[in-house]
């Protein structure tokens, strides 16, 4: 059979273009070689908020007297949080699986190859069967990076975000190499559970390449929580269960984390000897489409930003344009929110303060919300809003604070469609919210 799209890779890329052309009644084949769903699904967001869940409830427990609570012999227990974390996963890896079916997609387990394509198709090989479709989707997402330090290979005590997540016993202690997004919530996880945690960041400050504001705040609320954090710290040499510092100090801990980022997933695309990457990530236009006529790549592979919700949205353009659909879509890098999972939680969308000249930033603490200040005693939270100081539209927003998480997307859909000061204004916030800090700061930039 002659298929019009072959997409490899399952993951929210993969799955979603899948049930798009599926459902536009385009014959589609997708091929994954593990559990669809990919990275996000079975080793990545959902897992890790399963547990980060469970954590957060033992920790709250244990720190109930801020709200006139006291909780004796408050316990966990680890093998429960991790068999209620598999239950989820599987429940959503199923229910994407009956998706797809319900669209009549054909899905093929195992790992797929590029062997040749001309213009007018694509062959594909996996389990020894050969494939042909018209255009080709490449969504084979990344893999956690392992930096060339002496005594990290075949070490035992290294762990990666996987086996962080799939661990069936609690280490006594942790080492976190990068203090990135993987990392703090790795540290947010095993400090809440208990676990004496040490971060060791080479820039000077965690969460780098977010707003300072949010380091600003997190640091020192982790450090007063007992989670060591050292930054312009680099890891020189692994030796065991020590980790050697630039300064010559030597740390020890029953695990190390490895998380200093991750690489594109390009293997079984050789046979694609024209196509272009950059940085070992395949290069791609605001359509999704490769230098090669079709072949679109879209997710992590194309390097871009490393986001389940980036993934799916490039996978939405990358559908549109090859179904020619009207209006064309573009993907708009401006308005991409991103969320970390540390307690308290961070979201951000659009540009920092100091990124961009002609803009000015307005801050309020968290406790300016009545909701904010009920739920979280001891805490104080941020909400930074930047604006164009000519044409007072919104430009970014960065919170700190539980939960911002929750209504990020409206600083996202401001950031997106341009919104001034007064037509934001216009909008009506719910009380009480802690959503109502995002227009309480946005009307400080009148
Ligand atoms: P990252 O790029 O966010 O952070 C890695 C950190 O490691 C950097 O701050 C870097 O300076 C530091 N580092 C590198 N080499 C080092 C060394 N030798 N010693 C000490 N520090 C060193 O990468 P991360 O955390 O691995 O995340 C990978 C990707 O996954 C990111 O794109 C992230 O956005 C995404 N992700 C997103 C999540 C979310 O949205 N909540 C959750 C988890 C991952």
């Amino acid at each position: 059979m002659n298929y019009f799209l072959a997409i490899i890779g399952g993951g929210p890329a993969g799955y979603t273009a899948a049930e798009l052309a599926s459902k536009a009644g385009k014959d589609v084949i997708l091929f994954e070689q593990s559990s669809l769903g990919g990275t996000c699904l079975n080793v990545g967001c959902i897992p890790t908020k399963s547990l980060l869940y469970g954590a957060k409830q033992y920790y709250n427990a244990t720190h109930a007297q801020r709200y006139g609570v006291t909780a004796e012999n408050v316990n966990f227990d680890f093998a429960a949080m991790q068999k209620r974390k598999t239950i989820v996963v599987r429940k959503l890896v199923a229910g994407i699986k009956q998706r797809l079916n319900n669209e009549h997609c054909t899905i093929v387990t195992g790992a797929a190859s590029v062997v040749s394509r001309t213009d007018e198709k694509v062959t594909i090989t996996c389990n020894g069967e050969s494939y042909e479709a018209e255009n080709l989707l490449i969504c084979t997402g990344s893999t956690n990076f392992v930096p060339p330090i002496p005594g990290i290979k075949d070490n035992p005590a290294i762990w990666n975000s996987t086996a962080a997540l799939e661990t069936k016993e609690l280490p006594s202690s942790l080492v976190i190499i990068g203090g990135g997004v993987i990392g703090m919530e790795f540290a947010t996880l095993y400090s809440e559970l208990g676990i004496s945690v040490t971060v060791i960041e080479a820039l000077p400050r965690i969460l780098a390449t977010l707003d300072e504001s949010i380091s600003n705040y997190l640091t020192p609320v982790y450090t007063k929580r007992g989670v060591n954090i050292l930054t312009s710290s680099k890891v020189t040499a692994i030796e065991g269960n020590n980790v050697t510092l630039d300064n010559g100090e030597t740390l020890s801990a029953e695990r190390i984390l490895v998380c200093v980022g991750r690489r594109a997933n390009i293997s079984g695309l050789e046979a694609l000897a024209d196509l272009e990457y950059n940085r070992g990530a395949i290069v791609v236009d605001d359509f999704m489409r490769t230098n090669l006529p079709n072949v679109y790549a879209a997710g992590d592979v194309t390097g871009k930003i490393m986001l389940a919700h980036v993934a799916s949205r490039q996978a939405e353009v990358a559908i549109g344009r090859m179904l020619k659909q009207i209006p064309v879509q573009r993907i708009a890098y401006n308005a991409i929110p991103s969320v970390v999972y540390t307690n308290p939680e961070v979201a951000c969308v659009g540009i920092s303060e100091d990124a961009l000249e002609g803009c000015e930033a307005h801050t309020l603490p968290m406790t300016f919300s009545g909701r904010f200040m009920a739920e979280n005693e001891g805490e104080t939270g941020s909400c930074k809003v930047v604006i164009n100081t000519k044409s007072r539209s919104i430009m970014g927003v960065h919170m700190v604070g539980n939960p911002c998480s929750e209504f990020i997307a409206a600083a996202s859909f401001a950031v997106r469609m341009g919104y001034t000061i007064p037509e934001f204004m216009q909008v009506v916030f719910p009380h009480p919210t802690v959503s109502e800090i995002l227009r309480e700061t946005i009307a400080e930039c009148k």
